[in-house]
């Protein structure tokens, strides 16, 4: 779970309760007073769980609390505080606070509401709609897959606001974390693939986040790593994935095998990227003849045209009648800022926000969410610190 604190005092109690009940949470603590906190901030704003730990209560935004509560139907909102008990327990209810505690009932007490709030969310994910899933393939090495998944992920995140995660399954070559970002931290796939607590904040705290809302779960760095990873795995990884995002990525190499199979079984939709030259025809012929082997439906096959504009290219017309496909979208060449952006290590959408390429996507994310014109993204940044080095 997301567990966001706010508090202004250091109180060990509060401390203690947090590392004995919630080491696998994502525990955000701001450090400051009640009164001044911005509820709409992102380290709250997504909080399963928000425990206000109040000096006073005089100054505190009840219409704030109240429109948290009021967005939030899941989550759980509990009030520490000391003023008149009997008054604050009707007020806090009617605004839809959840538990009010004195100070001096924390540790007996606190450890039972998080209790109650892990159990009411879980009751809750069995009515959250799922996140889509989205698998990138190649039909033949060098297509773009990554970076063009990798790139579209951030889009997605960055224009629409939606949660976005790009699981990197490509354990040959993982490409996707270098093409969008040069930080190389957090932990892998390999990492918490095996552990049968596995849960979206788990998942969440596992990856690298890019931008506002995009997640990227790095592969194995090491063939070691990724040796005995198994398909049931893949699929509870997608599983809690699709319940803790919006939408979830999946980016594949060209080489199928029993995961990547897996992953493509679990997909809504399966984008097969190519280049319109005369190998990757070959390479997407093999490619539609597994999925007609595995009996997928063509609405779940989107075929991709990248890199077009190149001297090279075959006409459209005749590599849509060699597949008996139509292409779902087509992506121009941009040979200079996807250089840009790779070199720099950033999205291409902060590169070149108005290139040829971006606008491609722009585009192709529209789609996806189904509508026609750019939703506008919203502000603010994560001023959420690690419970240890505040407290500590
Ligand atoms: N539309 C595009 N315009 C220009 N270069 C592109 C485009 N799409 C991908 N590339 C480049 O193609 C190269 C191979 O891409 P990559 O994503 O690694 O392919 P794949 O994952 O299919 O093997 C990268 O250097 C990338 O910058
Ligand atoms: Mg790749």
């Amino acid at each position: 779970m997301k567990i966001s604190v706010i508090s202004s005092g250091s109180r060990k109690e509060l401390a203690e309760v947090l590392e004995a009940h919630c080491r696998n949470d994502q525990v955000t603590l701001l450090d400051q007073s009640c009164e001044r906190a911005d509820l709409e901030a992102e380290a709250v704003a997504d909080a399963d769980v928000l425990i206000l730990d109040c000096q006073t209560l005089e100054r505190l935004d009840w219409a704030a609390l109240e429109s948290f509560n009021l967005k939030h139907p899941y989550s759980t909102t509990a009030l520490i505080c000391n003023a008149d008990y009997e008054r604050v327990l009707v007020q806090a209810m009617r605004v839809g606070v959840r538990d009010v505690l004195k100070h001096a009932e924390i540790a007996e007490q606190l450890p039972a509401v998080i209790e109650r709030a892990r159990i009411r969310l879980a009751a809750s994910l069995g009515t959250r709609v799922a996140g889509k899933i989205l698998t990138f393939i190649p039909c033949k090495g060098g297509s773009g897959t990554s970076f063009i998944s990798s790139n579209l992920a951030y889009v997605l995140g960055e224009v629409h606001n939606r949660r976005v995660l790009l699981i990197d399954l490509d354990l040959q070559f993982a490409d996707a974390s270098f093409y969008i970002t040069d930080d190389d931290s957090g932990r892998t796939l390999g990492d918490i693939v095996r552990r049968t607590d596995l849960d979206g904040s788990l998942l969440e705290s596992a990856c690298i986040k890019v931008g506002k809302r995009f997640w990227l779960l790095r592969a194995p760095q090491t063939p070691e790593q990724s040796v005995g990873i198994t398909p049931d795995q893949v699929d509870n990884i997608l599983s809690v994935a699709s319940m803790h995002f919006d939408y979830v990525f999946v980016d594949l190499e060209r080489t199928l095998d029993p995961l990547s199979l897996r992953a493509m079984d679990r997909s809504d939709y399966i984008f097969p990227i190519m280049q319109t030259v005369l190998p990757y025809v070959r390479g997407t012929q093999r490619l539609q003849r597994t999925f007609r082997a595995l009996h997928y439906p063509d609405s779940k096959i989107r075929l991709v045209a990248n890199r077009q504009g190149k001297s090279d290219d075959l006409p459209t017309s005749k590599i849509e009648a060699a597949l008996q496909s139509k292409f779902y979208i087509h992506l121009p060449n941009d040979f200079q800022n996807a250089n840009a952006s790779i070199n720099a290590g950033k999205p291409l959408y902060e590169i070149a926000p108005g290139g040829v390429l971006t606008r491609a996507l722009i585009e192709w994310s529209n789609r996806i969410i189904g509508i026609h014109a750019p939703a506008s993204g919203a502000s603010g940044r994560s001023i959420g610190q690690r419970l240890k080095t505040l407290f500590g």
